[in-house]
């Protein structure tokens, strides 16, 4: 095999089935078609039908078979059957990324309790739920399989601005690491991948708020590419940890930031 070849194949997804929720904008639509770029079956899950139809036909657009489910991660009784669906029309799953996720702009002082639980129901609950549901298929299927978990720098640090998305980081953090260990003799990897700043309609307020302006300023200085990521930049680090490439890699965080965590 030519050394090109054999590299090209590390990378390759072809034959692969891939779910990735919150795939219809922003960094999940821009995973999706890499993922399907590199080879694989794709499904979104996400409740937005104009965007999911949108997405699904740039997932077409680049060729392979693919799906859009319309899903609310926050309805626990809708998470398997989707699953299950995709399943159905697909094939088993190889693949999952976690990656729908929502900030609430509140501090702990003002936010409701309902509040708190939809950011925990949504960031860090669905995607206990949908791993357990992917890797006990790949464990049934013994098909081994990859888990990535879409967090974020803000798991890594206290933050009065939006605590409870943090929190959920923080903990979809931890669930890598214990997923990791107890998944790793099932030949599953399971992986976060920790964005810094990019541009996409969940960082709308830092970007255009008036009121944030300095906040935005400071962000910009102290990263040192010295600006906001574009969804496709991060899209070739969710297909590394979905490949072969990344095999021996897991529990692990990849730091997609700009440089912004290590000043
Ligand atoms: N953008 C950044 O700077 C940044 C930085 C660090 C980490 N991240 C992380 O990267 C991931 C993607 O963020 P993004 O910036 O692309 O966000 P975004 O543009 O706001 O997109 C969020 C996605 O999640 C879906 N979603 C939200 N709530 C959902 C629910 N209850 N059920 C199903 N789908 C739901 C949305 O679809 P529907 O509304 O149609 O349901 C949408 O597809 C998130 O995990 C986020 O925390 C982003």
């Amino acid at each position: 095999m030519a050394i090109g070849e054999a590299t090209r194949k590390l990378f390759d997804l072809n034959g692969r089935v891939a779910v990735v929720t919150g795939g219809n904008r922003g960094l999940g639509h821009a995973i999706a078609i890499a993922l399907a770029q590199a080879g694989a079956a794709v499904a979104i899950m996400a409740r937005d039908e104009a965007k999911n139809r949108e997405a699904l036909a740039d997932l077409r657009a680049v060729g392979g078979p693919a799906l859009a489910l319309k899903v609310d991660l926050m309805a626990r009784a809708g998470l398997k059957p989707a699953m299950d669906e995709v399943e159905r029309v697909l094939g088993p799953v190889d693949i999952l990324v976690n990656n729908a996720a929502f900030a609430i702009l509140k501090g702990v002082l003002d936010q409701t309790a309902e509040e708190w639980d939809q950011v925990m129901a949504t960031n860090l609950n669905a995607c206990f739920l949908l791993s357990q549901i992917a890797a006990r298929s790949m464990v049934a299927g013994k098909r081994g399989g990859k888990i990535i978990n879409v967090s974020s720098i803000a798991g890594n640090f206290g933050s009065p601005v939006f605590p409870s998305y943090a929190v959920a980081k923080g903990g979809l953090q931890q669930l890598t690491r214990c997923l990791a260990i107890e998944l790793a003799p099932h030949n599953i990897q399971v992986n976060s991948l920790l964005p810094g700043w990019f541009s996409t309609d969940m960082t709308d307020w830092i970007r255009n708020w008036p009121e944030w302006k300095e906040g935005l300023q400071e962000m910009i200085q102290r990263t040192p590419r010295g600006r906001f990521g574009e969804p496709r930049e991060l899209a070739g680090s969710a297909v590394f940890l979905a490949s072969s490439a990344s095999d021996h890699m897991t529990g692990a965080e990849l730091v997609i930031d700009g440089g912004f965590s290590v000043r």
